[in-house]
């Protein structure tokens, strides 16, 4: 190959690696001024990931109660309902804007809660549930430490 080429190839294969980069790895992020990471989001794109954090609210108090009831039918349908089975695809605009450890926390968390419910009804164990619940809930804290979300206009 000519000496143009080569330069060629190796200039487009930098800026693959650096769109490659900043698509899965490093999202759209900037610092705030309380220390986190802020996403960057448009406002719809906000509204969808916060509406998915109250249904994991939702499904938190839900099991919580299921728990007190020894009820592991009620357990195992309010989180599948959050569950990685059930989650709605998510636009491939908003995925390159999310870091590449938030979208492996928040995976994560969607698996602890379906093998909480598959749990629930294979061992019927309110003491295990209660055991996962607290190990997931360790995701909520450490996520919501690290970052934010801002709407940038
Ligand atoms: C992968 C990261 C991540 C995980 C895991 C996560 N959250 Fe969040 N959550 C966020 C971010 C980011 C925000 C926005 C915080 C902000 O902008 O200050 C948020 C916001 C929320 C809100 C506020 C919603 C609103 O409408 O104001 C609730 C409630 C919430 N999360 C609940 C939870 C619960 C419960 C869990 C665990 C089962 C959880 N989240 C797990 C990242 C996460």
């Amino acid at each position: 190959m000519c000496k143009k080429c080569w330069s060629f190839a190796i200039v487009l294969l930098i800026l693959l690696s650096g769109m490659t980069y900043k698509f899965i790895f490093q999202g759209s992020v900037k610092i705030s001024n309380d220390g986190r990471l802020a996403i960057q989001l448009e406002q719809p794109e906000k509204d969808l990931v916060m509406s998915e954090m109250r249904a994991f609210l939702v499904a938190i108090q839900q099991i919580t109660d299921g728990i007190l009831k020894q009820d592991m039918q009620a357990i195992a349908k309010s989180a599948r309902s959050v569950g990685l089975t059930t989650q709605r695809s998510v636009p491939g605009s908003l995925i390159g804007k999310l870091p590449i450890k938030f979208k492996k926390m928040g995976m994560d968390t969607h698996n602890q809660l379906d093998t909480l419910a598959l749990d629930a009804i294979e061992l019927e164990d309110s003491e295990h549930t209660l055991s996962q619940l607290n190990t997931l809930m360790q995701n909520c804290i450490t996520c919501h430490a690290i970052y934010k979300f801002e709407v940038n206009n």
